[in-house]
């Protein structure tokens, strides 16, 4: 069905030069029309123009009038663990009693606690609470999200946990791309035997996850206590071999190397960077890996928070995402990434629009098509209730002002 918004009181187009992200100071002045309307047929975005412009040639469309309302590209969360077997609540609260994240993990805790329970269920039982969260995030705007095994940590388990996302991939409107995190913690069974694991990862999972094609990219949690930067470069040369991209956690716990492996290894993107400093920002200047942001991560741990003002002006293309997981971010609203973003990173609104859209589809590699409202785009928007700025939504930090939600000219959740 062809579909024609009208009398948008802003449209954020973001992009209507064909560029690939926003980089350092143009992150604050994405495109926009006002008094505008949207035309998309075959759930492409086909025209867009001021509403005095409007040709009558749209007439046949569905139309939606907009009044007072802005539309904006649907959010592209470009990181998240959606798939996971249960929540971990007793170690949020063995936290506010006064164990650190890090210490619950040196206990057998954390991502180990997930990938016992994860060996006890099937591909339908794991599928069943990853719809519900999809259909969660699709109702707080998030049209495409990026989803990441690593919470089995055996072959059998991970290859289960990528068949889920992938399931979903095929079952709901949401637009998935999947990520094969075998390196996400060392099993208890490995604990004094990290290359042995690493060989694991590498010689038996990710050759069975390739030729499955379950995965698009490949990550690793290089961190203090986890990974080094040596295996970091080692198991990404090995992903390159199948031809699999590396989007990694980096810098989270410590400053160990993290973001200088991902450079190196020419990764899409290194995630997290709470412990960030100058020696890696060198690293990443005039690359094309992208920093993504985790602000939910730092209000949920009590962390310092990424130094988003820093890479910006390095004159990055900074992308933000939830994190969304059972220990350090359960949670996956973009609303509340992009409010943290303004009162704790110190970014513009329009910087974390930016952020949220147009870079986060380049941390995936998909900014041609998706992340923008040009013609040629996807059509994956959302309409806001009526507002006067864009201000108005990090500000109501607390509030729905989404709407409705399209994906590819169809309306989801309605
Ligand atoms: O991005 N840091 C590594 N992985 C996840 C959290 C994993 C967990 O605690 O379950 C993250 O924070
Ligand atoms: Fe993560």
């Amino acid at each position: 069905m062809d579909l024609l918004l009208t009398s948008i009181r802003r449209l954020y187009t973001i992009n209507e030069t064909g560029k690939e992200c926003l980089r350092g100071a143009d992150m604050a002045t994405p495109s926009f029309l006002d008094d505008a309307f949207l035309y998309a047929s075959e759930g492409k975005v086909v025209a867009i123009g001021y509403m005095q412009d409007l040709p009558d040639t749209y007439s046949h469309a569905h139309r939606i009038d907009c009044d007072g309302r802005f539309v904006l590209p649907g959010f592209i969360d470009s990181h998240t663990h959606l798939v996971y077997p249960r929540s971990r609540h007793e170690e949020f609260v063995d936290r506010i009693r006064g164990l650190s994240y890090e210490e619950i993990g040196q206990k057998g805790g954390g991502i180990l606690n997930s990938a016992k329970h994860t060996a006890a269920m099937s591909v339908d039982d794991l599928y069943t609470g990853l719809v519900d969260r999809a259909n969660e995030i699709m109702a707080m705007g998030t049209t495409t999200v990026e989803i990441k095994s690593g919470y089995g940590l055996t072959l059998e388990s991970e290859l289960n946990l990528l068949r889920a996302a992938r399931r979903l991939q095929q079952e709901s409107p949401i637009r998935v791309k999947t990520t094969f995190l075998g390196a996400h913690a060392i099993p208890q069974a490995y604990k004094q035997n990290r290359q042995g694991y690493l060989d694991l990862v590498c010689d038996k999972m990710l050759p069975a996850v390739a030729a499955e094609g379950l995965a698009d990219y490949v990550d690793v949690f290089c961190d203090r206590g986890y990974f080094t930067p040596e295996d970091t470069i080692y198991l990404l040369q090995k992903a390159a071999e199948y031809g699999l991209p590396g989007k990694i956690h980096a810098n989270e716990l410590g400053r160990t190397g993290g973001v200088q492996a991902g450079v190196a290894a020419g990764a899409f993107s290194v995630d997290h960077l709470e412990e960030c400093g100058e020696e890696e920002i060198e690293a990443l200047r005039g690359t094309d890996t992208v920093p993504c942001l985790l602000p939910t991560v730092a209000f949920f741990l009590g962390i310092p928070y990424g130094p988003a003002r820093d890479l910006i002006a390095a004159d990055l293309p900074v992308a933000l995402a939830t994190d969304y997981n059972p220990g350090s971010s359960p949670g996956g609203s973009i609303p509340f990434v992009m409010s943290l973003a303004c009162t704790q990173l110190k970014m513009l609104p329009e910087e974390a629009l930016s952020a949220v859209t147009l870079n986060a589809a380049f941390a995936l590699r998909e900014s041609s098509w998706l992340g923008a409202l040009a013609p040629g785009y996807a059509a994956d928007f959302l309409i806001t209730t009526p507002m006067e700025s864009l201000a108005q939504l990090p500000y109501y930090y607390a509030s729905n002002y989404i709407e409705r939600v399209f994906i590819g000219g169809v309306e989801v959740l309605q």
